[in-house]
């Protein structure tokens, strides 16, 4: 990731700052922590733009109708970032471990059940997911050893 690197791990580590009730507040946790992270923390926007839009969220933010107001405060970096930064969440469970991009997309609609808001949007963004994990593999593949 070269200059990159150092953002695209802060925002790896922080891009699931919304969760925490301190600083929810629409529910939808992209939004939620890349606000916090731009109002509390002033922190870089291009963090605060990757959190936003982690993990394909805007199709979530369409299902929560809160697409507009997303775009509206979070641009979307570059397409390797935020393909670097959807590798690493769909690559790594809930505890932290290694895992594979489908095997993650099956624990989310295990965990979330049919019907339910999460279960729909990963649904509509499966093949982005594996997309961009399938990009992020190549590179690795194809750089120098
Ligand atoms: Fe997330």
């Amino acid at each position: 990731m070269g200059e990159n690197a150092e953002l695209l791990q802060c925002a790896a580590l922080l891009h699931d700052i919304g969760y925490s009730p301190l600083i929810a507040s629409t529910g939808f946790h992209p939004l939620d922590g890349a606000r916090y992270l731009r109002d509390v923390e002033h922190a870089d926007p291009r963090i605060c733009n990757l959190v936003a839009h982690h993990t394909c969220a805007i199709i979530e933010a369409e299902e929560r109708s809160l697409d507009r107001e997303l775009s509206a405060e979070f641009q979307l970096e570059g397409p390797a970032l935020v393909e670097a930064l959807t590798y690493c969440d769909t690559t790594t469970t809930p505890d932290g471990e290694v895992t594979t991009v489908e095997e993650r997309i099956n624990e989310i609609f295990g965990r979330y059940g049919p019907g339910d808001i999460v279960t729909r949007s990963i649904q509509r963004a499966t093949p982005h997911l594996i997309a961009a994990s399938q990009s992020v593999l190549k590179k690795l593949e194809d750089q120098p050893k």
